[in-house]
């Protein structure tokens, strides 16, 4: 039997791509160039925002990110436990301190109550962070943030395509932060893309992203990393953002129907979908809970039998995983919903180039162990 993969990038044609790089690559000029420049552009004109600065990945553009903001060492950094690690590792490897805070029961996202409630004297930053394609309650947590004077560094990773009360991420907060890795909808085979407002912090982090290097290419005046984007990167990454509209819907109409076949197995439920906000479609989870006709373990196990890919996500939650219980760090409370997301939650097969055949084989296998008799 074929192999369900969970997820497969939808790529542009290589011929399409070999096109965009060809002149990048005869000249010899093959990172920070010309499509560089033009995926940047069109980043702006998709996410409606003034900067948008290609880096490697977003776990690059995150630490940057923090770094550009100039955090004292030790200051505190309210972050979701239910995420993925390079949401905390970013803060970490800034000497910064998580402090992780439970998540909605139903959107699984940051809880702008639980945000407000750690907020401490030495809060410097709040990341919300887009879980599985879904914005946060941003209006909230704008609120919250500017209330405090706290900036929001987002963690938009599997976010871009999604869109809150009509806007599109990338205008939240001080900066967002995307993944263009190969499990996101949009790929630059690997990359990552910052999207901000702020004239100032957009400039930095160009400088930062090519090792801090002043105006003469020399002298250092910021501390940088190597985290720039080739050029064969950014030509992936343009026609992929080229073809956004339809990487995204094809999703979308796919989540729709795995929805309507969780809507029928008794003790499952799925991802809430606030009205106000629409999903880039990243990721489809299904949530097993304890009524449920079967546990997890024994959806994934016949999942396997079956040769279709399935994974626990995200599990563990991050403040419970082995490197980061080692390293400083705060919990409010006992994080119940973060818990309960992280037992249930189990990502199913998606990328905008499945088939019907493919969605109905994994529909069968869930019916037929979490269906009702
Ligand atoms: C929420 C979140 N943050 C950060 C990252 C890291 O992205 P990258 O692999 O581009 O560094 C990911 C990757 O999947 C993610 O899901």
């Amino acid at each position: 039997m074929e192999l369900i993969p969970i997820i497969r990038p939808t790529l542009p044609s290589l011929k399409s791509v070999t096109e965009t790089l060809c002149k990048s690559y005869e000249s010899g000029l093959v990172t920070l160039g010309r499509v560089v420049a033009s995926f940047e552009k069109l980043s702006c004109d998709y996410t409606e925002t003034r900067h948008a600065v290609a880096v490697s990945s977003c776990t690059s553009g995150l630490i940057l990110a923090y770094a550009a903001m100039g955090f004292q060492e030790g200051a505190e950094v309210i972050v979701p436990s239910f995420t993925f690690a390079a949401t905390v590792q970013a803060v970490h490897w800034n000497r910064l301190t998580p402090v992780y805070v439970d998540c909605l029961a139903g959107s699984m996202a940051l809880d702008p109550d639980e945000v407000e409630k750690a907020i401490s004297p030495r809060t410097a930053a709040i990341c919300p962070v887009t879980i599985f394609g879904l914005p946060p309650d941003m209006d909230e947590l704008e609120r919250i943030s500017e209330k405090h004077g706290i900036p929001m560094i987002c963690d938009s990773a599997q976010g871009l395509g999604s869109r809150y009360k009509g806007r599109p991420a990338g205008g939240f907060g001080i900066c967002e932060v995307f993944s263009l890795s190969p499990t996101k909808v949009i790929t630059a085979i690997e990359g990552g893309l910052i999207t901000t407002n702020d004239n100032e912090l957009a400039q930095k982090l160009v400088r930062m992203r090519d090792y801090g290097k002043g105006p003469d290419g020399e002298d250092m005046v910021l501390n940088g990393l190597s985290a720039r984007m080739s050029e064969l990167h950014a030509s992936v990454g343009l026609l992929s953002l080229e073809n956004a509209q339809h990487l995204v819907d094809s999703r979308k109409r796919l989540i729709m129907k795995y929805r309507d076949v969780a809507a029928r197995l008794p003790g499952c439920r799925v991802q809430e979908f606030p009205e106000d906000r629409s999903t880039s479609g990243n990721y489809f989870t299904l949530l097993i809970g304890s009524s449920a006709r079967a546990d997890r373990e024994t959806v994934r196990f016949r999942l396997k039998a079956e040769n279709i890919e399935s994974k626990r996500y995200f599990h563990p939650p991050v403040h419970c995983q082995t490197a980061f219980r080692k390293l400083p760090h705060r919990v409010v409370g006992d994080l119940p919903n973060t818990m309960a997301s992280a037992r249930e939650s189990l990502a199913l097969p998606l990328f905008s180039h499945m088939t019907e055949a493919q969605l109905s084989r994994v529909r069968g296998v869930l019916e037929n162990v979490l269906g009702s008799r």
